[in-house]
């Protein structure tokens, strides 16, 4: 659309010695540069100070706080509030191509970064360089893929004619857009959903996870040095009941874009429904949530293939991806090799610290690794454990390190088939022919993201019809969605299907007006 052809940002090659000690490097001035520091909130393109300050610590070793946030005050919130809505009063009715030359230039900003942005992530959410990078150059496509949308969604769409009228259908931003996010994707997932709102004219006020904030507002002080007009975004860091329900809950927020767990997308999405007293419309509720995503192998698919997309789709970050593979669902003939190659392939994971670059790190925090290690504790009773099961050795690193872990023969009933775990555990279950196996992925209340292994066309075809998930991915792993390509969201309840960089993404943060003018 005007620009040059979109190219997927490439990923750094850190087998390559001198991109490692790049990364090294990076971590060495990230350290240097933010540990130890506390940052600032924005409102109104101020940096602004809170009540009191939260730490922020590190996952690959807890005793280490590495920086401080302030947490938001109620008034604060409403000054945030007030400011987005003074601030859409101008930037709704900004050109798109200054929108665009903007994201053109954030993305060109952040090339430049990009090894920095990935230390400072592994050092607050435990990503190691390979999956940092991918994130972060996620971002980069989500830049050149939203210059590209708001420029298509400022065209309008052609309709059928009426003689004596000229009819346009054109597309106006709607208002304050509240951004709530997770720590897993602490720069791609906020980003993504700030730039939809932002693409589209609206105004925003972001709330980062508080275990990830740092990941979050390096973006936003990159836009603003991008050109973006400081008081576009709103950055709030905090405590929850501070930011969460009175944010959801205010009169003047029009919409909430969250991607978080299916608990806090449903309390939004009934909260949301409530009309406050001065409210002048329905809010509208996009909730990406979880999943519990399978990967179906049939008899006749590549069974090597499927178990190394099984353990990169499972272990990766832990599986702390709402797009992990969490179950395996293998026809009876080829289950007992395939259950044999992921267990040899995910026994070699080297654990330990991220910023070191081990293949597999910490879960983010202690609850949530003891929340973990009771769906393993309960999953010893009710299947066979074949790999894994306890906490593992970590040498002097203090965090939550877990071993990989696989059950097989699991139970279609159990927990571990049904709930989502958001660690690095799998599970194995058996089909009795290729169709039984479709309906096994298919019982769970979530459809996120499923990967279908066969070279069977009739197969494959089944497939593409049966299988109920926003992202089905044949033949490869059900992780990895690239902006502008794939879009990403689910089925049932794994969420509202928004399909962030999709080509129909923009529409989520845009309302449609008819004009019908004689003359
Ligand atoms: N988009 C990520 C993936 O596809 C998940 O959020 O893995």
């Amino acid at each position: 659309e005007g620009f040059l052809p979109f190219e997927h940002e490439p990923y750094f090659a850190f087998a390559q010695e001198e991109v490692a000690q790049q990364q090294r490097e990076a971590y060495r001035m990230v350290r240097e540069t933010y540990v130890g520091r506390t940052f600032p909130m924005y409102i109104g393109g101020q940096p602004v100070e809170g009540g009191e300050t939260f730490e922020v610590r590190n996952p690959a070793d807890t005793r280490e706080v590495v920086w401080r946030f302030p947490g938001a005050t109620p008034e604060q919130l409403e000054e945030a509030v007030a400011a987005a809505k003074a601030a859409f009063e101008e930037w709704r009715f900004s050109d798109p191509m200054q929108r665009a030359t903007i994201f053109k230039r954030a993305a060109e900003l952040l090339r430049a970064r990009r090894m920095e942005f990935n230390a400072v992530m592994g050092l607050e959410n435990g990503k190691n360089w390979a999956e940092a990078d991918g994130e972060i150059a996620e971002c980069v496509d989500h830049f050149e893929v939203f210059a590209r949308e708001t420029l298509k969604w400022a065209q309008g769409k052609p309709v059928y004619p009426v003689p004596g009228e000229h009819v346009t259908t054109v597309y106006e931003p709607i208002g304050v857009v509240a951004v709530i996010s997770p720590w897993n994707f602490p720069a791609a997932i906020p980003l993504g959903m700030s730039l939809g709102a932002i693409a589209a004219g609206n105004t925003v006020v972001w709330k980062p996870a508080s275990e990830t904030p740092l990941s979050s507002l390096l973006l936003v002080e990159l836009l603003f040095e991008a050109g973006l007009p400081r008081n576009v975004i709103q950055f709030l860091t905090g405590a929850d009941d501070v930011l969460g329900d009175p944010l959801v809950d205010h009169k003047d927020v029009r919409m909430i874009a969250f991607t978080g767990s299916k608990e806090i997308g449903c309390r939004i999405m009934e909260r949301a429904a409530k009309v406050q007293p001065g409210q002048r419309w329905l809010k509208r509720v996009m909730a990406e949530m979880g999943g519990k995503d399978p990967t179906v192998v049939c008899a006749d698919g590549d069974v090597e293939a499927a178990a190394v997309g099984i353990v990169q789709a499972a272990f990766g970050y832990a599986g702390q991806k709402c797009s992990a593979c969490s179950r395996v669902i293998a026809e009876d003939s080829v289950y007992d090799e395939l259950l044999e190659r992921v267990t040899a392939l995910a026994r070699g994971l080297k654990v330990g610290s991220p910023e070191e670059n081990a293949a597999l790190g910490p879960v983010i925090h202690e609850g949530s690794a003891q929340r973990i290690m009771a769906y393993v504790e309960r999953g010893k009773g009710t299947a066979r454990l074949v790999l894994g099961g306890e906490r593992a050795d970590s040498g002097e690193h203090e965090g939550g390190y877990l071993q990989p872990t696989i059950f097989a023969d699991v139970d279609p009933k159990d927990p571990l088939f049904q709930e989502e775990i958001f660690g690095p555990v799998l599970s194995f279950t058996r089909a009795r022919d290729w169709q039984h196996a479709i309906e096994l992925a298919n019982d769970s209340e979530y459809g996120l993201t499923a990967a279908f292994y066969s070279r069977d066309p009739a197969k494959i075809a089944e497939a593409r019809r049966r299988i109920h998930v926003g992202n089905l991915y044949v033949n490869r792993k059900c992780t990895g969605a690239l902006s502008g390509t794939h879009a990403f969201g689910g089925y049932g309840m794994s969420g509202t299907n928004a399909k962030v960089g999709g080509p129909d993404y923009l529409f989520w943060f845009l309302q449609t007006k008819t004009v019908a003018q004689r003359y």
